[in-house]
């Protein structure tokens, strides 16, 4: 029977993880961490699981919560709600339980559909042939393509015109660097960032009040029989914008790393798009871990886990399972039984899903398709993060 190890090794393994050398390639730190035990008890109290089974129950299991303003409390900030940054983050849907999870999510829903996110593939389309266009030579991929794309997308989603769109990356990424740490140093940027946001978003909101468009926020400020609140649709519009960003920046990047080292597999993107981008997912997964609160005793790996335990699933190790992928370090672009943990699961299954999978599904093969003897030029840069999992440039020559 499984027990909660905690070692020298399971301590040293799990801060070579938050180093830049960890960072770098964490796979091999998560697979010792996965034979020594399947639950392992990190310095700070938490319990660490990295096998896919584990990780799907930490994402699945009703009894398993968000940890917001339980969390806030333990990390030392009771004034939590003072901090706009936390503020904005931590009354979201993302952090919510149920009952206000369930409202919350039905009232996105509705206007967040399938068929809204289908019409937006003209635009992504033209987005994709309008950056393409403009690389040339030696490009940084981040800053020319991975970033501007899903930014565009979610504004057109949303509404925010065009001209606004590109002063939300430095906004965005201050303010959710609390996702990362939450410190003095941080919160002094992260809080005016996510003020600014707040501002703008209210302002847009307004906006489509008094002229509806088409748009998502039209659509949730129409609502139905039921209504988000004023600051709720702030919040909502909030989470939207940043939930869609980094995370799809890292796919197009870290699924471009990884077709750039295998170049025999890059027809298999032409070939099946679909299955191509699940298995980029699951290969370097932009968010590495998700972390839940036990309300209630559960049992995982056979052990029975106490309520008031804090859990944290590595999906990036879970991806990696040998007990649920045949060869997991190989990047197989037509795997078979792929279901990647990379969108988590359960009530908080990543909504953008659909949307996050159009536009790498028509990057990729658009990308290739005009640069196929696409390379690397020079040496990336790592993003400094442990949950998103990703790279700030990457010089490519087209
Ligand atoms: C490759 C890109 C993406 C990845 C890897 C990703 C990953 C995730 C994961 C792992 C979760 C679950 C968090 C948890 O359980 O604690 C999540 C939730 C969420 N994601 Fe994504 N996401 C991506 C793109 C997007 C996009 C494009 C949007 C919006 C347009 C979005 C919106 C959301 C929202 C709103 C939630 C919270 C859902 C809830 O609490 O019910 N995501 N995402």
């Amino acid at each position: 029977m499984a027990t909660i190890v905690e070692t020298a090794e399971t301590s040293e393994l799990l801060s070579e993880l938050t180093t830049m050398v960890g960072r770098e390639d964490p796979y091999p730190r998560y697979d010792r961490l996965r034979q020594i035990s399947p639950l392992v008890r990190a310095d700070d109290g938490a319990i660490v699981v990295t096998r896919y089974a584990d990780c799907a129950t930490v994402a699945r299991d009703g009894r398993l919560g968000h940890t917001s303003p339980d969390m806030l409390a333990f990390v030392g900030l009771p004034d939590w709600a003072e901090h706009p940054a936390l503020r904005l983050l931590f009354t979201s849907m993302l952090a919510a339980n149920p009952p206000a999870h369930t409202r919350l999510r039905r009232l996105v829903s509705s206007a967040f559909t399938a068929r809204r996110v289908q019409a937006l593939e003209p635009a992504i389309e033209a987005m994709v042939a309008d950056l393409l266009d403009r690389m040339d030579g030696e490009t940084d991929f981040v800053s020319a393509f991975a970033f501007p794309l899903p930014v565009n997308v979610i504004g057109e989603l949303l509404g925010v015109p065009a001209a606004d769109r590109a002063q939300f990356q430095p906004l965005i990424r201050d303010w959710t660097q609390v996702l990362e740490v939450i410190d003095p140093e941080v919160l002094a940027r992260a809080d005016p960032a996510a003020s600014t946001v707040r501002a703008y978003l209210a302002d847009l909101i307004a906006e489509r009040r008094r002229r509806p468009g088409t748009d998502l926020i039209s659509s949730l400020v129409a609502g139905g029989t039921e209504q988000l609140t004023e600051d709720e649709l702030v919040t909502m519009a909030g989470l939207l914008f940043a939930a869609g960003f980094e995370t799809t920046t890292n796919l197009l990047v870290n699924g471009l790393v990884a077709l750039l080292g295998h170049p025999k597999q890059v027809p298999a993107v032409q070939a099946d798009p679909a299955g191509a981008v699940e298995e980029l997912l699951r290969f370097d997964t932009p968010v590495q871990l998700i972390s839940r609160l036990a309300y209630e005793d559960v049992q995982i790996a056979g052990v029975t886990i106490g309520a008031g335990e804090r859990l944290v699933a590595y999906l990036g190790a879970g991806n990696r399972d040998p007990e649920r992928f045949i060869a997991p370090h190989r990047l197989d672009l037509f795997r078979a039984d792929n279901a990647p943990l990379s969108f988590g699961g359960g009530i908080h299954y990543c909504l953008g899903a659909p949307l996050a999978r159009l536009e790498a599904k028509i990057a990729f093969p658009a990308l290739f398709r005009r640069f196929p003897n696409l390379v690397a030029a020079g040496e990336p840069e790592r993003r400094d993060s442990l949950t998103i999992r990703g790279l700030t440039r990457m010089p490519v020559r087209t």
